[in-house]
C-alpha cells in the first residue's frame, strides 16, 4: 500500500496531512509513504526528517501521487489535480463539499474514493479520528490570542502605581468546542468572560469554566439540542429575542469571538453592522465561522476590516498559525481512520462498504457521488 501525502494546492494552508511520527505509524502497518519535497516547510516539518523516519521524497505532484493506493491532503484537492491518481484509491482530506458539489462532482470523475473526515461521526470509536474537534480545539485557543494582539489594551486587570487598568470584557458568542477552549484560554489571561449558545446543555458548562452565560432561556431554548448534540436553526421570534439581548451585552464588550456554526447549514449572523457601530474604538472581533458565511456582518476571510467607528473584524482562518500542532492533531486523526481501511492480513486498502465510519465519510465511489447528503433530495410522497 502506497501512500501519498502531496503539498497542499491552496497557497494560503500551512499544515500537511502527515508528520514523521504519522509516516513511522504508517510504515509499522507495511505501507510506503511519499511525501512531496517540500510540503511540511510551513508547518515546521523539514523534507529531511520525513526522511529520516522512512519517506521517500518525489520532486513534483504528479510523482508524489502516481500508483498511490492512499492519497492525504489537508483541503479538497481539485479533480483535475488528481487525474493521474489510480482508480479505486482513497482520497482522505477536509472535504467541505456542502455548495461546493461541482468539485466533488470533478473528484469523482476521477474516479477515486473520496472520504471526507468532517463527516466523521461523534461516536466513541471515532473520537480519535475527530478533525473537528482537534481543529476547532486549537483555532478557539488561538482567536484568544490573535484578539488580544490587535487590541490596544491589557487583557487582566493591572494595579501599578500609575494607576489601575481594568479587565478587557470578551465575550464568547457559541459555545462547541472552539467556544469551549476560547472561554478557557481568556479566563486564563484574566478577562471578564461572558458566553452565550443556543444549546441548553452549555449553561452549565460556561459557569464550570468561570464564565456568566448569556442568553433568552425559553421554552424554544430548553429543546434546542439534536439528539446528536448540535444546534437546530431556531425560529424567527427567538433570534429577535435573542438579538436584543445581544445588542445591549456587545455595546459594553472589549472582545467578542463568534464560532457558531449548524452542521450543513450557512453559518448564522448574530453580530449585525448596528451592534458593531455601538462597540467602543478599539474593541476587536473575530469570527471563526467566516469561511461557513460568517457570524459577523463585514468579516472578510483572511481579512482585517476596520469599521468608521474604529472597531477591527478579523475574518482569519487561524490554524494556519498553529500549523505545526494542527498539523501533528490532524495527521493523527487521519492515520487512526486509515488504520480502520487497511486489512491487517493483506496489508492492503480494503474499505469495508458497510462500515459505519466509511458510509458516513464516503463521498464517492466507482465515478459518482454516493453521499446522501450530497445527492438531490426525492420529491416527498403525495
Ligand atoms: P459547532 O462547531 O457545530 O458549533 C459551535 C457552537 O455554535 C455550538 O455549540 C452551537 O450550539 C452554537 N450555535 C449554533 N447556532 C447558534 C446561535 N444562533 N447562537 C449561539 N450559538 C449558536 O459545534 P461543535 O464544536 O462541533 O460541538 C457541537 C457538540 O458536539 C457539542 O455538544 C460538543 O460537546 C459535541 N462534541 C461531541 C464529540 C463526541 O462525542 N465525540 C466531540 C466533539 C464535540
Amino acid at each position: 500500500m502506497r501512500i501519498a501525502v502531496p503539498a497542499e494546492l491552496d497557497p494560503a494552508e500551512t499544515r500537511i496531512a502527515a508528520t514523521p511520527e504519522t509516516v513511522k505509524k504508517f510504515i509499522g502497518l507495511g505501507a510506503t509513504v511519499v511525501i512531496e519535497a517540500g510540503a511540511g516547510g510551513h508547518a515546521g516539518y523539514p523534507d529531511a526528517d520525513f526522511a529520516a523516519a522512512g519517506a521517500s521524497l518525489a520532486a513534483t505532484r504528479a510523482e508524489t501521487l502516481s500508483d498511490a493506493d492512499v492519497v492525504l491532503q489537508v483541503r479538497r484537492p481539485d479533480g483535475t489535480s488528481l487525474s493521474g491518481v489510480k482508480a479505486g484509491a482513497a482520497v482522505i482530506a477536509i472535504m467541505d463539499p456542502y455548495g461546493h458539489e461541482g468539485a466533488i462532482g470533478a473528484i469523482a470523475k476521477a474516479g477515486v474514493h473520496a472520504f471526507a473526515m468532517e463527516f466523521m461521526p461523534r461516536i466513541t470509536r471515532a473520537q480519535v479520528m475527530d478533525v473537528l474537534s482537534s481543529q476547532a480545539n486549537l483555532a478557539g485557543y488561538r482567536a484568544v490570542i490573535d484578539a488580544s494582539s490587535e487590541f490596544g489594551r491589557g487583557i487582566p486587570m493591572m494595579m501599578t502605581a500609575a494607576g489601575t487598568v481594568p479587565a478587557a470584557k470578551i465575550f464568547i458568542m457559541g459555545v462547541g468546542v472552539a467556544g469551549l477552549q476560547a472561554i478557557a484560554t481568556a479566563r486564563r489571561l484574566g478577562g471578564i468572560v461572558t458566553a452565550t449558545d443556543v444549546r441548553p446543555a452549555t449553561k452549565e458548562q460556561v459557569e464550570s469554566l468561570g464564565a456568566k452565560f448569556v442568553a433568552v432561556e425559553d421554552d424554544e431554548f430548553k429543546q434546542a439540542e439534536t439528539s446528536g448534540g448540535y444546534a437546530k436553526e431556531m425560529s424567527k421570534d427567538y433570534q429577535a429575542k435573542q438579538a436584543a439581548l445581544v445588542a445591549s451585552h456587545i455595546a459594553k464588550q472589549d472582545i467578542v469571538i463568534t464560532t457558531a456554526l449548524i452542521p450543513g447549514r450557512p453559518a448564522p449572523r448574530l453580530v449585525t453592522a448596528d451592534m458593531i457601530a455601538s462597540m467602543k474604538p478599539g474593541s476587536v472581533l473575530i469570527d471563526l465561522a467566516v469561511e461557513r458565511g460568517g457570524n459577523v456582518e463585514g468579516a472578510v476571510a483572511n481579512e482585517i476590516v476596520t469599521t468608521a467607528n474604529g472597531v477591527k473584524i478579523v475574518g482569519s482562518s487561524n490554524v494556519t498559525k498553529l500549523a505545526a500542532t494542527a498539523s501533528a492533531l490532524y495527521a493523527r486523526n487521519l492515520f487512526a481512520f486509515v488504520e480502520t481501511l487497511v486489512d491487517k492480513e493483506t496489508k492492503a486498502l480494503a474499505p469495508k462498504w458497510d462500515d459505519e465510519l466509511v458510509k458516513a465519510t464516503l463521498l464517492t465511489r466507482d465515478g459518482a457521488i454516493v453521499h446522501p447528503n450530497l445527492l438531490p433530495k426525492e420529491p416527498a410522497a403525495a
